[in-house]
C-alpha cells in the first residue's frame, strides 16, 4: 500500500501521549504521505517542533499569526489535506471543536476542514469519563467524525481505566481505510433496518423482542463510512449523519421500506421483525380489574422481505437476516429461496455471548449460489464492514 500524493495534517494537542504520535507519522512517511504536524501550544510542552519537523520532512505549524502568505495557513492547508488525524485529542480540544471554538490554529483549521476528520482521544480516565467530554464525543461523532476510542489500562498519570490512546496501529488502519477508499459505496442508496419491532397491546404495552438494533445501526455506520447515501430505518432512536425513519411496528417498516424502495440499489433488513401483531390493540390501557386471565389474538404479520421481493429490480441487492438457535445454515438456505433473497446473513443466537443485545456477533454469509462464509466472533462494528464488503464486491 502507498499513499502517495496524499496529503495528512497530523493535529498534536497538549497530552501525554503525543509522543506516540512520532510513531505514526513515521509509518506514515514510510508509506510516502505527505504528511503535515499542526500543534497546539499546549503540545509544545509534550513533543518538541525539531523532532515533528525532522520526521515530517516539512515545516510545522502553531502559529495562528504568523502569516507570511496572502491566504491564512489553516485555509491553505485545510484546502490541500485529504485526512485530518488528532493524535491524540485532549478533552480541551475536544470541547473547543464540539461548540465551535476556533481559538488557535489547529481549532481554526478543523473548522475550516470540509474532508474526514479521525480523532483518538487520550485522557484520565476520569477526564474520559465526564459528561460533558462524552457529550462533545457525541455531538462529535453524530457531525460525522471519526472517533477512535481510547483503551483501558494502566494510564501514564498512575490511574487505571479507560483513556490510554488507541493503538496506533488500529489508528493507521482506519487512516488507510479511509484514504484508499473504500468509497466504494459512493453513488449507492441503500436501507437498512435496525432494531426489533413494538406491537402495540394497547397505548402502554406492547409485544417486543431482544434486538438491541446495534448490527444494523453498524451496518449503517460502515455503509456511510462507504461513502453510501443511507437511509436508516430504526425502532430505535439514535442521532447520525444520516437519513433515519423512526417507527415502531412492523406493518409501519413494511409501508416505509416499500415506498423507499424503488429509489434504492440495496435493501439490507437487519431489523428483528415480529412475525405476529395484536389483532386488536385497546385504545385505552387495559386494567387488571378482577381478571384472572386475558387472552390475546395475534395475527399474522406480512413477511417484509417477501413483500419486497415481489417489486423487486433485478439490479436492486436484497439481503436479510436470520436469527436461529437450531439448523441454522439449513433453515438460511431455506429462505434465500423463499424470498428471493441475494443474501442471507446466518446468526447463532443460542450462544448468549454474542447476537442480540452484544457488541459481537459470529455470522455465516450466504449468497444466492449457497456459497458460504463463516465469519467468527467480531466486533459488529468491525462485522458490518466485512458483510458489505461481501455484498457488494
Ligand atoms: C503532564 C500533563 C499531562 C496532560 N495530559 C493530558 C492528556 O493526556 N489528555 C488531556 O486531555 N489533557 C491532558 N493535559 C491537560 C492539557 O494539556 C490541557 O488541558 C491543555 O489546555 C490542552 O490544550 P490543547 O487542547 O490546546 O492542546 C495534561 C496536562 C499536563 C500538565
Amino acid at each position: 500500500m502507498t499513499l502517495s500524493g496524499k496529503k495528512i495534517i497530523i493535529g498534536i494537542t497538549g497530552g501525554i501521549a503525543a509522543y506516540k504520535t512520532c510513531d505514526l507519522i513515521r509509518k506514515l512517511i514510510k508509506l510516502n504521505a505527505d504528511v503535515r504536524a499542526v500543534i497546539t501550544p499546549a503540545a509544545k510542552k509534550f513533543v518538541t517542533e525539531t523532532t515533528l519537523r525532522t520526521l515530517t520532512r516539512n515545516s510545522v505549524y502553531c502559529e495562528q499569526f504568523d502569516v507570511p502568505e496572502w491566504k491564512p495557513e489553516h485555509i491553505s492547508l485545510a484546502d490541500s489535506a485529504d485526512l485530518f488525524l488528532i493524535v491524540p485529542a485532549s478533552a480541551n480540544t475536544i470541547g473547543k471543536m464540539a461548540n465551535g471554538i476556533c481559538d488557535n490554529l489547529l481549532t481554526s483549521l478543523i473548522a475550516a476542514f470540509n474532508k474526514p476528520v479521525i480523532l483518538a482521544p487520550a485522557m484520565n480516565c476520569n477526564m474520559w469519563e465526564n459528561s460533558f467530554v462524552q457529550e462533545n464525543i457525541v455531538k462529535l461523532e453524530k457531525a460525522g467524525f471519526y472517533i477512535i476510542p481510547p483503551e483501558s489500562g494502566e494510564l501514564a498519570c498512575g490511574y487505571e481505566g479507560t483513556g490510554r490512546l488507541a493503538d496506533i496501529g488500529k489508528i493507521l488502519e482506519k487512516a488507510l481505510e479511509i484514504l484508499s477508499k473504500e468509497k466504494f459505496l459512493q453513488g449507492k442508496k441503500i436501507i437498512i433496518t435496525a432494531g426489533g419491532t413494538k406491537e402495540p397491546i394497547d397505548p402502554v404495552r406492547y409485544i417486543g423482542n431482544r434486538s438491541s438494533g446495534k448490527m444494523g445501526i453498524a451496518l449503517a455506520d460502515a455503509a456511510y463510512s462507504f461513502g453510501a447515501d443511507v437511509t436508516l430505518v430504526s425502532t430505535i432512536k439514535v442521532d447520525k449523519p444520516y437519513k433515519i425513519i423512526n417507527l415502531s411496528t412492523a406493518m409501519e417498516m413494511l409501508e416505509t421500506v416499500k415506498n423507499e424502495f424503488s429509489q434504492v440499489d440495496a435493501l439490507i433488513m437487519a431489523a428483528a421483525v415480529a412475525d405476529f401483531r395484536v389483532n386488536s390493540t385497546s385504545d385505552h390501557k387495559i386494567k387488571k380489574g378482577e381478571k384472572e386471565n386475558i387472552t390475546l389474538e395475534l395475527v399474522k404479520n406480512p413477511d417484509i422481505l417477501k413483500e419486497i421481493s415481489k417489486i423487486k429490480r433485478d439490479n436492486q441487492v436484497l439481503v436479510g437476516f436470520c436469527a436461529e438457535s437450531q439448523d441454522l445454515i439449513e433453515n438460511a438456505k431455506k429462505k434465500i429461496g423463499s424470498k428471493n433473497l441475494d443474501f442471507i446473513i446466518a446468526n447463532d443466537i443460542s450462544d448468549k455471548e454474542i447476537g442480540f443485545n452484544s457488541d459481537y456477533n459470529a455470522v455465516t454469509i450466504i449468497d444466492k449460489f449457497m456459497n458460504e462464509i463463516k465469519i467468527d466472533k467480531t466486533l459488529k462494528k468491525e462485522l458490518a464492514k466485512i458483510i458489505l464488503k461481501e455484498i457488494f464486491k
